[in-house]
């Protein structure tokens, strides 16, 4: 019996018009195997291949195939099937299916539901190699791998229709052991993950201080989110309402100083830096000893720059894959992506905030929020939700995107090894 490492999650299958249909069935076995339980749903064209009485016997469920069927829709229609997964995968998905879902047509009901739903999208394409190679083909993988969707395959070798080369269906072993590592609770195993959280306190006197509306919601859900993916995570946090997450080791300070001092401490110990503080970019150049009196009408508070800790990190500890948040009241994208090359880190959070944001989210101190996640020659979009699960994705992105980042480094090292 193998490991049910799929145990409690749901996987939607997408099977497609291809020849490689009939290979769905291992797919499902598989993923059946190891814990998952799977619905299918097949597009017209899949239909053409294996009927659904096949899928239905093996995934134990009935197949889902029209979208506009108003005694489907009352079962179980694309809204609640988005809804229900855990995780899309699309195996065989046909070059036609990669159109669609590339420009978020909506007229079947495999693609109705990939655009209703926000969990991960794996796809394991299956094509004629002409097809695979065609620059359409390519321009559509170009762009749904940049949204974040996840390639499985395809393969190279013999097709069904004679010809040598790549575009089959990669092997459903493969696929069902890349859907676990989806899931897989160490992801970030082994690793110490840092991340400072919430607001800093600049002292003008003995009892009052400069701040901001940081709540720390963000930076407490990604060490929980952390702990889960097997990280040890160290949490340094500024002043916040909020109780430590299992298993984090939480030192709190106060001003930027003290978060500076702190991170300085612990950063040897991590590999990943994630920079969530909203940490004031100014302090008061003096700091009363006594309670500044109610006697002049107007008084000037001189202020000096605090160190910018994450661009201090990336500096002094440069091999630390360092992760930035950026809220900005407008043009995000710009504002982002200039930090991002400015401060020299892998990766950047950007959420907007103030009057901006009002319509969708409250981002300080609200439960929802909504990120736009930016690196080098990347970006993806983390839609609106709850800050747990927004949390539980950035940090399956900052995953992927950091054992990347080993195998870059390890091939710089490589070929510095080979020009020496
Ligand atoms: C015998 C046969 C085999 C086919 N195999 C594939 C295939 O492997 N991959 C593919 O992208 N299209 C293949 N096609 C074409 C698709 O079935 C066709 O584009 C269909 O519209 C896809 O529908 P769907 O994407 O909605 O499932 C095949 C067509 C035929 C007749």
């Amino acid at each position: 019996m193998p490991m049910q490492r799929l145990s409690n999650k749901r996987v939607l299958l997408g099977v497609t018009g291809s020849i490689a249909a009939y290979k769905a069935a291992d797919v499902i076995r598989r993923l059946r195997e190891a814990g998952a339980e799977v619905r299918v749903v097949m597009t017209e064209g899949a239909k053409a291949f294996v009927t659904p009485l096949t899928f239905q016997a093996l995934s134990g469920s009935p197949v889902h195939e029209n979208l506009l069927d108003k005694e489907a829709e009352a079962a179980m229609g694309h809204i609640e099937l988005a809804r229900w997964a855990d995780v899309i995968l699309i195996a065989p998905a046909s070059a036609n299916s990669l159109t669609g879902l590339a420009h978020g047509r909506a007229d079947e009901l495999l693609h109705a539901v990939c655009l209703a739903s926000d969990v991960p999208l794996a796809i394991a394409p299956a094509m004629n190699k002409h097809m695979w190679a065609d620059p359409a083909t390519q321009e559509n993988v170009r762009l749904l791998a940049q949204r974040g969707v996840i390639f499985i395959g395809p393969d190279s070798g013999e097709q069904a229709c004679g010809d040598v080369g790549e575009g089959r269906m990669i092997d459903s072993e493969t696929i069902v052991a890349r859907i676990t590592e989806l899931f897989s609770v160490g992801s970030l195993s082994g690793l110490t993950l840092l991340v400072t959280a919430g607001p800093t306190r600049e002292a003008l006197d003995p009892v009052r201080y400069l701040s901001n509306h940081s709540s720390g919601k963000m930076g407490y859900a990604i060490a929980e989110a952390a702990i889960e993916a097997g990280a040890k995570v160290i949490l340094v946090s500024g002043p916040v309402a909020l109780e430590t997450p299992d298993r984090v080791t939480r030192i709190n300070v106060e001003s930027a100083a003290d978060m500076e001092a702190a991170v300085k401490e612990q950063i040897t110990a991590a590999e990943i830096f994630v920079s969530t503080a909203a940490v004031a970019d100014y302090r008061p150049v003096n700091v009363q000893q006594e309670k500044i009196k109610k006697k002049e009408n107007r008084i000037t508070l001189e202020l000096e720059k605090n160190t910018d800790i994450l661009a201090m990190v990336k500096a002094d500890y440069a091999k630390t894959f360092c992760v930035g948040f950026a809220a900005e009241t407008q043009d995000l994208e710009n504002y982002a992506r200039a930090k991002l090359k400015q401060k020299n880190i892998e990766m950047i959070a950007a959420n907007l905030v103030g009057s901006a944001a009002t319509k969708t989210s409250g981002t300080f101190n609200s439960d929802l929020n909504e990120l736009n996640v930016y690196w080098q020659g990347g970006e993806t979009k983390l839609e609106l939700g709850s800050k747990t699960k927004l949390a539980r994705q950035l940090v399956a992105l900052i995953a992927q995107r950091f054992s990347l980042h080993e195998i870059n480094v390890q091939n710089e090292n490589n070929v510095i090894s080979l020009k020496q």
